[in-house]
């Protein structure tokens, strides 16, 4: 199936198929000189098929994890774009996990400013989520994503046969995303996840999120509004992610958490059993004065309130103004052991 993200002259075609890396040099415009953007758990197949099918292709692999989200890593690459003589013409493609995607993307709307970027997916995360849409960044220190830009791909390409080799943790923090659009905007969505055999259905999982997030972009491409809701868990699940001492989750994990406080009693009553059957975390052992410190460095944090994405009822959301208390109590309420 091939969607269509619909920004006029930025516009750009989500490609989900099984086996589409294959095809990759009939997809995007790789007759150039194509920097391939890696890391080191991302089995290196991947960008080699890729290379293969490019005219002239460097391959770049950085450490896997949050940590190559950062300026030294950041520069690296320019460099290399620098060194191998890269011209306006030549492109970017993010071969890998939201981490690849959000650092190749923001080299791409950097380097002479702004190069084509290309996205190949591979982890769960990122199919259903972050390769669309267009938001590439880098953390500052434990800042995350706070140094950014909009830089829409020119192609993505979804292959679900990648997961096959993804690790099931990281599975169940790409369904916390699909879970967070699906609660949002698509109740239908959500009762797949409570009874529906995901694994058979994960194609279906991962167009229903991308239709979501695609119609939001649609309309709101820089965030001025509407595109906030997908912010839903995140406001939390950054000062998660952020807090000191809080190593060890994943980002899916910190927005699974992060949507319990930001939803109805009723509403946490289905959504903690379809957490449970993904094995993700409902509740956290770490005292919740530091994550609210934390988020106090979250950059959706605004004086004394928060607007945060509230869904009262499965499948619709409204934006709420909430004082900063009011988050505090709620934060402890759902979130402490
Ligand atoms: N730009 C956006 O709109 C957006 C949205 C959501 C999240 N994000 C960002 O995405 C990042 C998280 O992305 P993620 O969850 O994909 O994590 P990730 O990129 O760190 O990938 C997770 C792990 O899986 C490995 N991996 C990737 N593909 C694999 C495969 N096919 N087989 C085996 N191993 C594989 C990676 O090496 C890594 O160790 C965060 O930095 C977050 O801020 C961005």
């Amino acid at each position: 199936m091939v969607l269509h993200l619909d920004l006029g002259e930025r516009g750009y075609d989500i490609t989900v198929e099984r086996g589409a890396l294959s095809r990759v040099g009939e997809i995007f415009s790789l007759g150039r000189r194509v920097l391939i953007v890696t890391d080191s758990g991302v089995p290196a197949v991947y960008a080699e098929t890729v290379a293969a099918a490019c005219k002239n292709a460097v391959i770049a692999t950085v450490d896997e994890g949050e940590g190559s989200k950062s300026f030294r890593v950041f520069e690296g690459l320019c460099r290399l774009l620098l060194d191998e003589g890269f011209t306006r013409s030549d492109c970017v493609v993010a071969v890998g996990g939201g981490v690849v995607g959000d650092l190749a993307g923001f080299v791409a709307a950097s380097y002479m400013r702004g190069i084509d970027f290309y996205n190949v997916p591979t982890t769960l995360l990122s199919q259903v989520d972050s390769s669309i849409g267009g938001k590439v960044a880098i953390n500052l220190d434990s800042v995350k994503n706070i140094v950014g830009a909009f830089k829409q791909p020119r192609g993505v390409l979804i292959d679900p046969d990648v997961l096959l080799t993804l690790a099931p943790r990281q599975i169940s923090a790409g369904l916390a995303e699909a879970v967070k659009m699906s609660l949002t905007s698509d109740a239908d969505g959500f009762a797949l996840f409570e009874d529906g055999d995901v694994t058979e259905r994960l194609d279906e999982i991962i167009i229903n999120a991308l239709k979501i997030k695609k119609s939001v972009v649609e309309e709101d491409e820089c965030e001025g509004g509407l595109r906030k809701v997908l912010n839903f868990g995140h406001t939390v699940g950054h000062g998660i992610e952020s807090a000191a001492g809080l190593g060890g989750l994943l980002h899916g994990e910190c927005v699974a958490l992060g949507m319990l406080p930001m939803c109805s009693q009723s509403v946490r009553a289905r959504l903690i059993p379809v957490l449970e059957r993904f094995s993700l975390p409902t509740r956290i052992e770490a005292d919740t004065d530091v994550i609210l410190e934390a988020m106090g460095h979250d950059k959706k944090l605004d004086g004394k309130q928060i607007t945060a994405v509230y869904v009262s009822e499965i499948g619709s959301f409204e934006f709420l103004k909430m004082p900063v208390a009011e988050l505090q109590s709620r934060v402890r309420e759902a979130l402490e052991k």
